[in-house]
């Protein structure tokens, strides 16, 4: 028996030390950082709303991450099963839900672009992608539109659901500890790649140099809402990686290294495509398009561009799958604890189930549910704007009053005293849900500005 009073199950696989920091850097590594990070970027001013992402990490990310893990560790339960170990009390074991519906939901619209890179992937090194006077667009637009991506998100759920089936340190850490590094080195490459381009100057200043006069309050909330989707927070991720943190290792130390390390991401996945987007003449404000669009075309006008193309699309790869399987194992460990599961079968039944869900998002990305836009918005699209705008903010709301209120013992599990037992609670008692609410609020309309 713990502490707290949790018995922990002595079959608990747990992470190594260092294995636990590559998972969790894996898994807050991920489209976030290499897709969305550099469009919203691109549109809200470049440097200045980089600058803003880092406060918004400080001053909430980091203390909901750690807030999450120590919850997971004293826990010792899948992300629902914690709450409730911790207080005993029903209404936290239900309230944890939400965090497994939304993690089940992200995972099955995360599949579908995670698929996609996989086969631009495949694309860009056999040299298809390539040719003359392609339209890079129409040729997204036309895979995205037909039924090929389904194949692709089928693939993601089968590595996934593979990888998660092995186990804590023989599938996720294993996975993590060779992907993180070939990552980096792939990564570096690019970096070295694009800022050798004639005119890389160009990119490295927008990304670089802040204009603040492009800010606005709105600019702050996306910020702010990236921050939590990045650290992987808000859906019980990192309550469920928490769950398998020996006790001796020390939580604050792990809290700035996966701080560091998904900054240190972003700033260099900017050095990668800011470069290549000036160079080649392309608009950083692209959207949603920029990797699969707007790239592509740059890729076909270098040399060895098929080469640079695939190595792009495999490192999108790589941040895809290492986040999905830390996505896909919060609802496959509350099949196991709730339902008494094998981790395989447990495996199996979600990820099936994830997929079978997630098919009308990849259907409706300009395919044969394209057109059908309740709310002016399309499956894929309510599903990411409800997952990321509304379910994980609350999720992360929830945390906050969790941990810096309900709980009384956050400051002890987490092995924090004194001063900066202090900071750590103000953020997460005053901060943090102030900031969370007013994005929440902004999101759902109820505020403007
Ligand atoms: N952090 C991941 C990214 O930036 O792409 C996405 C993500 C992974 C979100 C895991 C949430 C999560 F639990």
């Amino acid at each position: 028996t713990s502490q707290n009073g949790a018995d922990q199950p002595s079959k608990k696989e747990l992470f190594t030390s260092s294995g636990f920091i590559l998972a969790a850097i894996g898994s807050s590594v991920g489209l976030g950082n290499m897709w969305k990070f550099p469009y919203i970027t691109g549109q809200h001013g470049g440097a200045a709303f980089f600058l803003l992402f880092i406060v918004c990490l400080l001053i909430t990310g980091l203390p909901v991450l750690l807030a999450e893990m120590t919850i997971g560790r004293s826990g010792r339960r899948n992300a629902a099963g914690s709450l409730y170990q911790l207080t005993g009390n029903r209404f936290w074991g239900m309230v944890g839900l939400l965090f497994i519906l939304t993690a089940f939901l992200i995972m099955s619209y995360y599949a579908v672009v995670a698929g996609w890179t996989l086969h631009y992937t495949v694309e860009s090194f056999t040299g298809l992608m390539f040719g003359e006077g392609t339209d890079y667009k129409e040729k997204f637009l036309d895979f995205a539109s037909g039924y090929l991506p389904i194949f692709w998100q089928a693939v993601t759920m089968l590595i996934a659901g593979w990888v998660i089936a092995r186990g804590v340190s023989g599938g996720i850490e294993k996975f993590n500890k060779i992907l993180i590094p070939s990552f980096f080195v792939i990564l570096v490459v690019l970096m070295w790649r694009s800022l050798t381009l004639s005119g890389a100057g160009q990119g490295v200043e927008f990304f670089l140099r802040p204009d603040f006069s492009k800010l606005d309050a709105e600019s702050a909330l996306i910020a702010l809402g990236h921050a939590f989707f990045s650290l992987s927070l808000g859906m019980g991720c990192m309550v469920t990686y928490g769950s398998y943190v020996n006790q001796k290792q020390s939580l604050g130390s792990a809290t700035w290294a996966i701080g560091f390390g998904d900054m240190l991401y972003a700033f260099i996945a900017g050095l990668v495509i800011f470069p290549t987007v000036f160079s080649f003449g392309l608009e950083p404000g692209e959207g949603v398009g920029l990797a699969f669009m707007a790239l592509p075309a740059a890729f076909s006008q270098m040399p060895l561009g098929f080469l640079f193309g695939g190595l792009f699309f495999l490192l999108l790869s790589i941040a895809a799958l290492t986040s999905a399987v830390s996505i896909l194992e919060v609802p496959v460990a509350y099949a196991m604890e709730r339902w008494k599961w094998s981790r395989k079968k447990a495996a199996v039944i979600v990820s099936g189930a994830c997929f079978v869900v997630g098919v009308p998002s990849a259907l409706s990305v300009g395919g044969v549910l394209g057109s059908w836009q309740p709310g002016g918005k399309t499956i894929f699209d309510w599903v990411d704007f409800s997952t990321a705008y509304i379910l994980m903010p609350f999720c992360g709301l929830i945390v906050t009053l969790f941990a810096g209120y309900a709980w009384k013992r956050a400051g002890e599990a987490a092995g924090l005293t004194g001063f900066r037992y202090r900071v750590w609670m103000f953020l997460l008692r005053v901060v943090a849900p102030a900031m969370i609410v007013l994005v929440f609020l902004y999101f759902m309309g109820v505020i403007s500005v």
